[in-house]
């Protein structure tokens, strides 16, 4: 079992390496935390009001919602719930499709399942069939990410039915959907008719609340009721409580990040083009580059200039690539300008 591999504390510098929201949060956030009384801070927190806003925004009855701190604590609940071995009886095993999200491997290794790795496509597209001939008797979660990290790809929801059907009865399948909303793409209307599927959602990027720590789980009451269980009661503050109702509260500065994440992708990929480098089109707010023998070149001179980028080349089928969020035009526009000092430079 290793360690998940925690980025630096880099708060020094431009921040592209954790697909934040670089712009922060809405001015509204900061408003209804700062009328925050003593009293609220002095009490455990409620959670029907913040649980209906979000069941609002995602279109889905205040039920099948269960908020967390964070989408991470989501995901360590699954583990928990569906991943411990039962004395005596077989391993569960957690199925993750490469490249993926770090946090499955970490989450199903810690709480004493098995890890079991479909190798990626060399194009990225999903890996239906691989997925499918990796399913046992034995599987119990299946971790998807819609669109994925690091890839920025999107999966047909054609598999993630295909999928679902395929898995055991004690199975279920997580749909992570921390990127939907660049996306415009969502499981969520399906779920009444998928009782085996969970999906995960974020308020950390869109939302730039990541500092705040909350995210939620929707599904049926059947497979959402044992992570609930295992779930602290009150994991989520009251600051985050009050943060994602005003979050939701301003749709007008999400669209304007979406735009601005959009206008962000094609100057990269345009500056990729100049480059020569090849990159994934991504439908998530970040960009995975393939910089090849190029890659420790631009982390390090961009990291020198004070703009951190993720290196990825040791995830699965990313050789030779790094991540970058591609969010507030400015900061993109900064990166793309640092690029190619650096490449030119190096060669
Ligand atoms: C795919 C995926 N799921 C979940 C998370 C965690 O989200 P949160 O900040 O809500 O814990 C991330 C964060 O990077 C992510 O990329």
């Amino acid at each position: 079992m290793t360690a998940y591999d925690k980025p630096p504390e880099l708060y020094d510098g431009l921040r592209l390496h954790q697909n934040e929201n670089t712009g922060g949060c809405s001015p509204r956030v900061l408003e209804a935390l700062a009328k925050l009384r003593p009293d609220e801070v002095g009490f455990y927190p409620p959670y029907a009001a913040a649980t209906r806003a979000c069941a609002e925004y995602l279109g889905v009855d205040p039920d099948t919602v269960a908020l967390t701190n964070g989408l991470d604590e989501g995901i360590m609940g699954i583990a928990v719930a569906y991943l411990r071995p039962p004395v005596g009886g077989p391993i569960p095993e957690a199925l993750v499709p490469e490249p993926a999200f770090e946090i499955f491997r970490v989450d199903a290794e810690a709480v004493g399942g098995q890890f079991v790795q479909v190798k990626p496509k060399p194009d990225f597209t999903f890996a239906l069939d691989e997925v499918l001939a990796a399913i046992t008797p034995r599987t119990r979660v299946v971790f998807l990410t819609n669109p994925n990290n690091p890839t920025g790809v999107s999966m047909p929801l054609e598999a993630i039915r295909t999928i679902a059907r395929a898995v055991p009865r004690e199975a279920v399948v997580f749909v992570d959907e921390a990127y939907a909303e660049f996306a415009g793409t969502t499981f969520i209307p399906e779920l009444p008719a998928f009782k085996n599927i969970i999906v995960g959602r974020t308020f950390s990027k869109a939302f730039g609340l990541a500092g705040l720590r909350i995210g939620c789980l929707l599904g049926a009451p059947g497979v959402l009721d044992p992570v609930r269980a295992v779930i602290p009661v009150y994991s989520v503050n009251i600051a985050a409580v009050v943060a994602v109702q005003a979050a939701l509260s301003d749709p007008a500065y999400l669209r304007e990040y979406l735009r601005q994440v959009k206008e962000s992708k094609a100057l990269l990929y345009a500056a990729c083009d100049r480059l020569g480098l090849t990159y994934s089109k991504s439908d998530a707010n970040f960009v995975l580059i393939r910089a090849g023998d190029r890659l420790q070149a631009l982390v390090k001179g961009a990291a020198d200039r004070g703009i951190y980028i993720r290196d990825r080349s040791s995830e699965p089928g990313c050789a030779g690539c790094c991540r970058i969020a591609t969010g507030i035009v400015e900061h993109t526009r900064r990166f793309i300008a640092v690029m190619e000092e650096v490449l030119c430079a190096a060669g």
